[in-house]
């Protein structure tokens, strides 16, 4: 398997390229492309780590190269926000960013699975599936937005506020990627259970969270290694799912018979990439107030992108 990282250079890119240097399978290609020209060094000094992972750097006019052959290309290019933005706010950069990146993927590694890291994630991913269609290589089945931080972090909240492991909890996160479309499903945690006040206060929090680590890094940056590892998961679990090891997990995808043409929901992974789209389940009163409440900004985000990219950017 060959995997690619867009923005390899970054906050999120180099730690994220650290941890599938030390855990893809023996015999994978990692390719590292960043516009920044620090990318070769990034390369050259994981290179030297005793795996049997090759990785290559590709500078900024190396695209094509580093895409050619892969199978799974993760995206973490772009601008993280600083306190005071939403994640729409980055919407006028980093849209342009994926929308050139699905352009070149679309011709050097057209059947590639999208693992689009990039925010607003709730828009870029319309963007990456509208420009991939226009090219006429679209596949809904591999175009994935990473919506894996929201589980960890609700699994970790989950797991101190009831005194648990959080490696024993895999909390369902539905909906989108930004504020309140960002959806816990509290209620159907086995084993668990929450007063309406409690599951409000956590839901919260969980939906914040991103903005909790923006605050706390006063100006430099967003969430880099909690999205590493969240990042690592997915792109383990979309690859064994290559290999034809299924498993689920929540991401950001295209569907059916739903209010929006994209929502994040638990989707089995397998050898065609989504493999099927699984039932949310069964929604709390409160969940559900929730689900109706992120509908119109989902929606609209969804709609930013599409109209984007259908306007040629
Ligand atoms: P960063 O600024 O540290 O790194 C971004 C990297 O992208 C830089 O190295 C930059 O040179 C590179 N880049 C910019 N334009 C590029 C292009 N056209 N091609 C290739 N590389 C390019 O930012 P970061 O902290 O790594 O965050 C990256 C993105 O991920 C941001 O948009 C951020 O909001 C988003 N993010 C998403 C999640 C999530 O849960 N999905 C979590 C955290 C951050
Ligand atoms: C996160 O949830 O941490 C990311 O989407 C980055 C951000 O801007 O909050």
């Amino acid at each position: 398997m060959k995997i690619a990282v867009l923005g390899a250079a970054g906050g999120i890119g180099q730690p994220l390229s650290l941890l599938l240097k030390n855990q893809l399978p023996a015999g994978s290609e990692l390719a590292l492309y960043d516009v920044n020209p620090v990318v070769p060094g990034v390369a050259a000094d994981l290179s030297h780590i005793p795996t049997p992972v090759k990785v290559t750097g590709h500078g900024k006019d190396a695209l094509g190269e580093a895409l050619s052959g892969a199978d799974i290309v993760v995206v973490p290019a772009g601008v993280p926000r600083k306190p005071g933005m939403t994640r729409d706010d980055l919407f006028n950069v980093n849209a342009g960013i994926v929308r050139d990146l699905a352009r070149a993927g679309a011709e050097a590694c057209p059947q590639v699975c999208w693992l689009i890291i990039t925010n607003p994630v709730n828009s870029t991913v319309p963007i990456a599936a509208e420009t991939l269609r226009q090219a006429g290589v679209y596949d809904r089945r591999k175009v994935f937005g990473v919506t894996t931080l929201d589980v960890i972090r609700a699994n970790t909240f989950v797991a101190e506020a009831k005194g648990l492991d959080p490696r024993d909890l895999d909390v369902r996160v539905i909906g989108g990627h930004s504020g309140n479309t960002i959806l816990p499903l509290l209620s159907q945690i086995p084993g668990v259970s929450f007063s309406d006040e409690e599951a409000r206060a956590l839901t919260a929090r969980i939906q914040n969270a991103g903005t909790e680590v923006v605050e706390a890094k006063a100006g430099a940056g967003s969430a880099t290694l909690s999205m590493a590892e969240a990042a690592l998961r997915f792109t383990l679990a979309v690859l064994r799912g290559l290999e034809g090891e299924e498993s689920v997990m929540c991401s950001y995808v295209q569907v059916d018979g739903m209010p929006t043409e994209f929502f994040a929901t638990p989707v089995r992974l397998g050898r065609g990439g989504v493999e099927e789209i699984l039932p949310y389940g069964e929604l709390s009163a409160l969940e559900r107030e929730l689900y109706e409440a992120m509908l119109p900004t989902l929606e609209a985000n969804i709609e930013k992108g599409l109209a984007f990219a259908r306007q040629g950017g």
